[in-house]
């Protein structure tokens, strides 16, 4: 069987990373592109061999008019991922978003529904649970390597150019560090700890917005705790150009990985035992295998939609508990 997929945007991560990921995959199969410009579309079509004799659109309801389209791949600003993946579920289409997988609660609630409604999957796309190294990791926690788990860390910044990208807007995005990286260290923390720690039972954060004065978080900084008691913290921010980081410490020893989470799958890391070897790995050909597997299987997707609401509701609720100012006058 081959998933005859459509890429909905021809930007950054859509070139880069998910077309050459989606050649890597067996039994997928990149089909059509959707771009707001024609000529985008075609040209993407092109470089990247797509297989429909008309692959390039620049309407979403003819892109999926198509009867041999299966799934649509959405890698468009984030305020467009729920009326894309509604739309899709309504057509029958199978539906692997980006992260975040909307800009709200009740739009992601939405898309839960309405893939559900139509019993078409719904993938959210955290590449870093593809990573070889990460999945060593967690074979290595899950066979009680580091002991209990009490307590895990991440930390992945950029140094944006200026505040001219759609991340940075209320209108086109809920978050700018949360949503380009801050979602992918909850998202890694989450797969890490809530299996076994049990869910988020409380929240913290400190957000700043104070360089490009943005209406979105510049910096975030995100502690939790979960139902057994361990506890967890990231940093996301677009002021910072550093290597990321993950730690991660138990009971009886710790696990440091250092420039894994990326887009490339590479990166090192190390235990209290030493060091972790592994194969890089193209993480997004991971994810989209996982995608294709969900659909002929008839199983969930490893990160499905109820879990991308999850993220999301954290995300809002880091929003809403940060950036409390203080008096420093009034403190003693
Ligand atoms: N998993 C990851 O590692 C990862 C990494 C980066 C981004 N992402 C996610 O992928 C999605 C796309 O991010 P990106 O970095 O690829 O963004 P990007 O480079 O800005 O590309 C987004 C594309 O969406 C289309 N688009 C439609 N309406 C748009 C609008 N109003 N403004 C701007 N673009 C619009 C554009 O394609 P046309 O011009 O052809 O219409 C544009 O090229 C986001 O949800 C992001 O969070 C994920």
């Amino acid at each position: 069987m081959t998933v005859n997929i459509a890429m909905l945007g021809t930007g950054s991560i859509a070139d880069d990373a998910l077309a050459p990921a989606l050649k890597r995959v067996a039994g997928a199969n990149l089909w059509s592109v959707l771009s707001r410009g024609r000529d985008r579309a075609r040209a993407f079509a092109r470089r990247h061999g797509a297989a429909a004799p008309a692959p390039a659109h620049d309407s979403l309801e003819t892109l999926l008019a198509d009867p041999d389209l299966d799934a649509v791949i959405i890698a468009t600003p984030d305020y467009l991922h729920a009326t894309q993946a509604v739309a899709a579920a309504g057509a029958g289409k199978h539906v692997l978003t980006e992260k975040p997988m909307a800009t709200g609660v009740e739009e992601g609630e939405a898309m839960v529904r309405a893939c559900d409604d139509a019993g078409v999957k719904l993938a959210v796309g955290y590449h870093l649970r593809w990573h070889a190294g990460h999945r060593k990791m967690l074979t290595l926690i899950r066979a009680g390597g580091v002991g209990e788990l009490r307590h895990m860390r991440a930390q992945w910044t950029f140094q944006a150019p200026d505040a001219g990208n759609w991340r940075a807007r209320r209108d086109t995005a809920s978050w700018w560090s949360l949503s380009g990286v801050g979602t992918h260290c909850l998202d890694l923390i989450r797969w890490v700890m809530v299996p076994v720690c049990g869910e988020v039972v409380s929240l913290a954060s400190t957000i700043s917005r104070d360089v490009w004065s943005s209406p979105n978080d510049e910096t975030a900084v995100v502690s939790l705790r979960f139902a057994s008691g361990a506890t967890a913290e990231f940093c996301s921010s677009v002021l910072i150009t550093a290597p990321s980081r993950a730690e991660v410490y138990g009971s009886d020893g710790y696990i440091r990985c250092e420039d894994t989470l990326t887009r490339r799958g590479a990166g090192a890391i190390d235990t209290h035992q030493g060091i972790l070897e592994f194969d890089v790995a193209d993480p997004y050909a991971g994810e989209i295998r996982d995608f294709v597997a969900a659909i002929e299987d008839h199983r969930k997707p490893e990160v499905d939609g109820r879990e991308g609401l999850r993220n999301v509701s954290l995300l809002v609720q880091a929003v809403a508990s940060g950036g409390a100012r203080f008096d420093a006058q009034q403190v003693p």
